[in-house]
């Protein structure tokens, strides 16, 4: 694996459940692809998951990892071509780029949507740049539209804790106070589409999410008439899109509340994280026994680790 932007890449879904569960079951049983290999980890945005369990990940399969914070530390970058660079920009991402890739062999990256242009955002400009001018295989850790590490560590959660084969879930909207990208839904739906799943996205009118991420998705408006019978309920906002990064709606009557679950049967709860409580979920249900927060966080090694040991293996 050369690159890795979209969860579709991995190719056939219970291959790589299959791949997933052996390095759960034995994280440290293949040391070798990755001895005297460097990572580096460029991260544009903050994190917690994503930092940790991907240096976790690769201290697991035997790597080494540099991670640099771009806006902690180093030259700020300029990312315009054609820029006269006489303010406060000292470096070309376009001179960095290659430079970070002479002193590692994978790169990750994480570059929000800025949401200062969704054409610049849906085309995915800066993470392209790291593909075509690093000279290293690169992978996403959350571009602008995508989140492809979180997906995969989602979707073995809910195979490890499915009761039926086809589970119905849901990906509900739930308010925020913030403009948030659509990568983690828009990647949700991807992944969503690789397996046998009754799935159904639930969001107010105006946050329909990109045509081409959506296919043949069923998208209601109703949000309690898409919980009822639900196996699972996957939270999250996102700003809206044919608004482009606008915030429409912050209404609490999206919230997932335990009167809301009580619609579903008996359903899982899912964030990705981090979230807020009492704007997408409930003290209650966040902290209940049917969350699955912690342990979805906790396969995001197992996410990152099947990966990285798919692109060292192809190095
Ligand atoms: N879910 C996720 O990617 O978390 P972080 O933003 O903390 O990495």
């Amino acid at each position: 694996m050369k690159t890795f932007t979209s969860v579709k890449q991995l190719g056939d879904l219970g291959e790589a459940l299959t791949q997933a569960a052996a390095v759960k079951a034995d994280p440290f049983a293949d040391q070798a692809p990755g001895r005297n290999k460097t990572l580096l980890l460029v991260f544009f945005n903050n994190s917690l998951r994503t930092r940790l369990s991907t240096q976790k990940a690769a201290l697991n399969l035997g790597m080494d990892v540099i991670v640099l914070d771009v806006n902690q530390g180093a030259w700020r970058l300029e990312t315009g071509r054609g820029v006269v660079m006489d303010g406060d920009k000292s470096e070309h991402l376009l001179e960095a780029i290659p430079v970070m890739g002479s002193y590692c062999d994978l790169i990750g990256v994480r570059s929000f949507a800025r949401f200062e242009s969704r054409e610049d955002d849906y085309n995915e400009v800066i993470l392209n740049q790291f593909i075509q001018y690093s000279g290293r295989p690169v992978f996403s850790m959350e571009a602008a539209t995508r989140h492809p590490l979180q997906t995969f560590a989602d979707l073995i959660t809910i195979e490890e804790h499915k009761t039926k084969a086809r589970p119905k879930v849901v990906m509900t909207w739930a308010p925020h106070p913030k403009a948030l990208p659509q990568a983690v839904p828009n990647s949700f739906v991807e992944g969503m589409a690789m397996g046998d799943y009754d799935f159904v996205i639930a969001n107010p009118e105006g946050y329909d999410l990109a045509p081409e991420f959506v296919g043949n998705a069923r998208v209601t408006h109703d949000q309690d008439e898409a919980l009822r019978g639900a196996d699972f309920v996957y939270a999250k906002n996102w700003a809206s899109y044919t608004d482009y990064g606008k915030v429409l709606s912050k209404d609490l009557g999206w919230t997932v509340t335990k009167e809301k679950m009580a619609l579903t049967d008996n359903a899982f709860f899912m964030h990705c994280l981090p979230v807020r409580r009492n704007m997408i979920v409930t003290d209650e249900v966040i902290e209940g026994p049917r969350s699955l927060v912690i342990p979805e966080a906790a396969n995001r090694v197992v996410s990152a680790q099947t990966v990285l040991k798919r692109m060292l293996e192809s190095l």
